[in-house]
């Protein structure tokens, strides 16, 4: 269904005063955002509008009771192309964490309309350098202006973008958490909804006083099989195989997961989704089979691990092993996405 997107052009740009081969990570707002009101039965009001402050009633629902909901995606210059990574995936993950968190669907026609007239006006943001891309925030929040603990009948459903360079410049170290948990059984953290990072946050700032620079989440109830970390899931390559946990309610079901699982299958390399334990992970590091180990997300794409450290030891990998399938790896993504390999998985919407 076509939406009458009404638009309303800022009157001064600023891309001029961005230097956009030193942007930081999520500080740098293209010119314009599309916005959606949800009124309790319909979306209305679609459109786009110079980006700029939101005016809320202190009593809005979301900042209170925490009915907000966000996806992270990509969009990658080549030549006057502007590709976009697997952006369907994203809408129907964003329409996921929306059912959990009693929120409104956001049909496909709305979200992809919304996201390539956005694209189309800001189009000359979509930087061109090795290793940069235009980060794409959608997200939706509850707009009732009421105090109580209920659903809200009316939301705002938003789309900004940033022009954003590498997330991570070197191999990370990460702490085995043992004591907090990110999500729990029966709760929320398959979804990306906003409490789930706020609470990550503590446990995080704690690991990295300790000088790691993330947390590897372990299940809830024993802390014994890794998660994910932050913002990306996990992966380790071993003598064998690569090893992946295997998805479920208290993880996110990361789109670079499942892009470098289909890659390596192509390859005919042997990827194993099941539980995977700390100390199978300590086995073999001592058996010198674990090769090598990184984490995948759309902000950081495939970053290699250098260490982790479990009850007061480090095991470093980078040290002993190499990163031959991750260079692989990040190569055909980085490929795929900029448009210099053939898409052969059909994961390239070009604007
Ligand atoms: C908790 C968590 N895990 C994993 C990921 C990786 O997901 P994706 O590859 O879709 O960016 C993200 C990022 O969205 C995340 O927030």
């Amino acid at each position: 269904m076509p939406h009458n997107i009404t638009i309303r052009n800022t009157e001064f740009s600023r891309i001029s005063e961005v230097d956009f081969n030193h942007v930081v990570f999520g500080k740098v707002f293209s010119d314009h955002m599309f916005l959606a009101d949800w009124n309790g039965k319909e979306w209305t009001a679609a459109r786009i509008e110079p980006y700029a402050n939101l005016s809320l009633s202190p009593a809005t629902s979301a900042i209170h009771y925490g009915q907000t909901i966000f996806e992270g995606m990509k969009a990658f210059r080549n030549g006057d192309d502007v590709l976009l990574f697997r952006p369907r995936d994203n809408w129907r993950r964003l329409n996921i964490s929306a059912e959990r968190m009693v929120m409104p669907e956001v049909p496909e026609s709305l979200f992809m309309e919304g996201l390539k007239t956005l694209l189309s006006l800001d189009k000359s943001w979509v930087p061109s350098s090795e290793g940069s891309a235009l980060y794409i925030r959608p997200f939706m929040f509850a707009t009732d202006d009421f105090i109580g603990v209920r659903p809200s009948e009316k939301y705002c459903f938003c789309i900004f973008t940033c022009p954003v360079g590498p997330y991570y410049s070197k191999p990370l170290r990460i702490k085995v958490e043992e004591k907090y948990s990110r999500a729990a059984q029966g709760g929320v953290g398959f979804t990306k909804c906003a409490g789930n990072y706020g609470a990550a946050m503590y446990p995080t700032k704690l690991a990295q006083a300790e000088g790691y620079d993330q947390v590897l989440w372990t299940d809830p109830s024993t802390h014994t099989l890794v998660e994910e970390t932050g913002t990306t899931n996990f992966f380790s390559v071993t003598s064998n195989s690569v090893i992946t946990p295997n998805l479920h309610e208290t993880m996110l079901a990361g789109i670079t997961r499942d892009s470098v699982i289909q890659i390596l299958k192509k390859e005919n390399i042997e990827v194993e989704e099941r539980p995977l334990s700390v100390s199978e992970l300590k086995s073999l590091h001592s058996a010198g089979s674990l090769k090598e180990l990184f984490i995948t997300g759309t902000a950081a794409t495939l970053i290699n691990i250098e260490g982790f450290a479990h009850q007061g030891l480090y095991f470093d990998v980078i040290q002993t092993g190499n990163t031959n399938i991750s260079d692989m790896l990040r190569s055909r993504l980085n490929g795929i996405r900029h448009g210099n390999l053939a898409d052969s998985f059909g994961w390239i919407d070009k604007l």
